[in-house]
């Protein structure tokens, strides 16, 4: 039999293959803090996490028995990967499952960030009636720059094609020719800087993409870009990002996602709107990414079959 720990709130109807299952005995402690998860973590075979709980080698060094680590989302940079490799616990993802609801929550950033949806919300929440302070700009034929051309990347792009944008893309491993097929452009990311309107940032967060968006970046930006960014917090630097909001460099950032969650007050300003990590929070990606999980769960400890790791 196997004990599984499930450390954080994953959908029940995605968790049900790993219920039913005869071998697998689950408890969900959805709020459980580092303490108590350090204190019970010897107890079983597999932890299944979103981006709440942080796995590091401390919490790693109370466990003997623990042999899988199942991320119910796409990143695992909440876990510490070379830390679980030397113990032998593997770690697995579930890498398609958000793609759609991180897509459209970008576009759902990028539209309200464009048109000042939350502003002029909390203005008419204190009975403020302001039409020409919230005047916004059309997505059509601005230029989006997206950084990452991975699967969500992909999937801004098709988006940003039907409001009739100019799509530049980057990303290392995109060729000329797929770029052609996508319909979109292939760009550097100094061109992404020199011709954006909206920057749009879709990489994991590694060494190489840590404060990407940095000063030196915004030295180079399109006067008046908006950035959005629900990918991973610290790829746009926060401080940077205040700076060229304050300057008017940047007309407006929208961020999902924050180098620590939740953010300290001082993240604030009138032109930057947020959402407290909602990327791949809708029902449909958590129910595929729960039961993507279980899945592998199920094959990896039952059959010694991995997909994802
Ligand atoms: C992901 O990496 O897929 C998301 O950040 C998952 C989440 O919302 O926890």
């Amino acid at each position: 039999m196997y004990r599984v720990l499930v450390a954080d709130s994953i959908s029940d109807k995605g968790l049900r293959a790993l219920e039913e299952h005869p071998q697998f005995l689950i408890d969900k402690i959805p709020q459980i803090d580092p303490e108590e998860l350090k204190n019970i973590i010897n107890q079983y075979d597999v932890l299944i996490i979103r981006s709440r709980i942080t796995v590091t080698e401390e919490l790693l060094e109370n466990t003997q028995r623990l042999r899988l680590i199942a991320r119910a989302g796409v990143g695992v940079d909440n876990i510490d990967v070379a830390a679980a490799t030397r113990k032998g616990i593997i770690v697995v993802n579930s890498p398609g499952a958000n793609t759609i609801a991180a897509a459209e929550h970008t576009f759902a950033m990028m539209l309200a960030l464009a048109r000042k949806i939350p502003q002029a919300y909390s203005s008419m929440q204190v009975n403020r009636w302001e039409r020409s302070k919230f005047q916004g700009v059309e997505l059509f034929d601005k230029t989006i720059g997206i950084i990452g051309m991975g699967k969500i990347g992909i999937e801004v792009a098709k988006r940003a094609k039907a409001f009739q944008m100019t799509v530049l893309g980057y990303d290392p491993f995109l060729t000329e020719d797929r770029a052609k097929n996508l319909g979109i452009k292939k760009a550097t990311l100094d061109e992404i800087a020199f011709h954006s309107d909206f920057i749009t940032i879709h990489t994991p967060l590694t060494k190489e993409t840590n404060s990407l968006i940095d000063r030196s970046y915004l030295e180079k930006v399109k006067r008046g870009v908006r950035i959005i960014n629900c990918a991973r917090g610290g790829i746009v630097n926060e401080e940077a990002l205040l700076e060229g909001l304050e300057s008017g460099i940047v007309a407006g950032a929208a961020l999902d996602v924050f180098v620590q969650e939740p953010p300290g007050p001082e993240l604030k300003h009138p032109n930057l709107i947020v959402t407290p990590h909602l990327g791949a929070s809708t029902k449909e990606a958590q129910e595929k990414v729960a039961k993507e999980i279980s899945q592998e769960v199920i094959d990896i400890l039952e059959y010694d079959s991995i997909r994802n790791a």
